[in-house]
């Protein structure tokens, strides 16, 4: 149970669905939000009287301890026991918050996610990491675990705004550019990525990149952090913007954060300037109409010291060296940072 394998299943996720892949749960509990309540559970058709519903704040509002410590008690109240199994059926802040409850619950229960973002779909929902945030540093309290199932139904998609669509597409680019440059080609190959991010093979082949890094180092030893390019500056900005009570949603701050580690990768791991800068061009295109003026690179500091990935002080990040190349660990010295973000934001 505590494995770090999902089973990844694509089809029209129904209440018939739910119901055999619950097969021998002693309880079955649905955890959604008033958004996915409102927006996808209709999509699920009748269901099996079986399911009992929890309904969690939505977003990072529900990313909280508190936030936690309330589920586990809604657990505990409705007599959930270790055979129990819960359906996570959101975002991914509720996956993160719904795996890390069902982690810790009478350590662990049965546990599948029904993405209902492209952020949850093509990124958060593989992986097996669980999280909530403390205060305003992101994701610092989490664990470990995979869900049983990921139930994968592109239906759910319908009702995301296109900026949330933009959100998850940044996170399939990051999958390119660090891994697969290929994958990266046909990204940018599509016309409209509004379109593009509803495309079943598109997604399954992002996920697939994640899929093949984490088996190969599930507890982020070494290769998995190819993944957190991008995330250094964009967890800081995502962190600094939540910390002045204007939310920047974490797609759009991972966004921001590539702009400046792609800058970062041309001046310490031999990314050839034109491709930097056609990346550059690209983000800034699809994402400006959605950015607000970034704080100065100073206020990040507090938040890049804080960031997981240090170590003894140093700041790590991961960087490209080619398309489809990251390399990670590579130390940067805060004054790196500071020059690579006032270039990219102020020059
Ligand atoms: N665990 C991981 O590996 C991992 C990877 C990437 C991101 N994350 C985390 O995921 C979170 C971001 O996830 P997100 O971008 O999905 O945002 P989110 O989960 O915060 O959801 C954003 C909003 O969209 C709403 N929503 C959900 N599904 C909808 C739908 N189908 N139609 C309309 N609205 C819908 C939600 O209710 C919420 O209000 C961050 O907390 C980030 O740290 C985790
Ligand atoms: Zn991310």
């Amino acid at each position: 149970m505590c494995s770090n394998i999902s089973q990844r299943i694509w089809g029209t996720v129904t209440g018939d669905v739910l119901k055999q892949l619950a097969h021998s749960a002693s309880r079955i509990a649905l955890l959604n939000d008033e958004n996915t309540h409102r927006l996808c559970v209709p999509l699920l058709g009748k269901l099996p009287k079986e399911i009992t519903f929890i309904k969690h704040p939505a977003g990072e509002r529900g990313k909280t301890w508190m936030a936690l410590g309330k589920l586990l008690e809604e657990l505990a109240q409705m007599g959930l026991d270790r055979q129990s199994l819960l359906y996570v059926l959101g975002g991914g802040a509720l996956c993160d918050v719904g795996g890390l409850a069902a982690s810790l619950y009478m350590r662990g229960i049965r546990c599948v996610y029904i993405p209902t973002t492209l952020v949850a779909l093509v990124d958060a929902c593989i992986g097996g990491k669980t999280a909530v945030n403390l205060g305003d540093l992101k994701n610092l309290v989490g664990t470990f675990r995979s869900p049983e199932a990921i139930l994968c139904d592109t239906r759910f998609l319908a009702t995301l705004t296109p900026v949330q669509i933009l959100e998850g597409w940044a996170e399939m680019l990051k999958h390119g550019m660090v891994a697969d440059a290929r994958h990266l080609e046909q990204l940018l190959a599509v016309p409209d990525p509004f379109e593009g991010g509803m495309q079943p093979e598109l997604i399954s082949s992002s996920q697939e990149i994640k899929w093949q890094i984490v088996q190969q180092d599930p507890y982020e030893k070494d290769k998995r952090k190819l993944l957190n390019f991008g995330h250094s500056v964009g967890h800081a900005l995502e962190s600094w913007f939540a910390s002045h009570g204007r939310p920047l949603p974490h797609g759009l701050s991972v966004a921001a954060g590539m702009l400046v580690e792609l800058e970062l990768s041309t001046m310490y791991a031999g990314l050839h300037p034109e491709t930097t800068a056609m990346y550059q061009a690209m983000i800034r295109s699809l994402y400006a109409p959605y950015w607000p003026t970034m704080p100065p690179a100073v206020a990040l500091l507090p938040f890049l010291r804080m960031d997981k990935k240090n170590y003894r002080h140093a700041h790590r990040f991961t960087l490209l060296k080619a398309p489809g190349k990251g390399v990670w660990d590579v130390e940067i010295t805060e004054e790196a940072i500071l020059t690579a973000y006032q270039k990219v934001w102020y020059s």
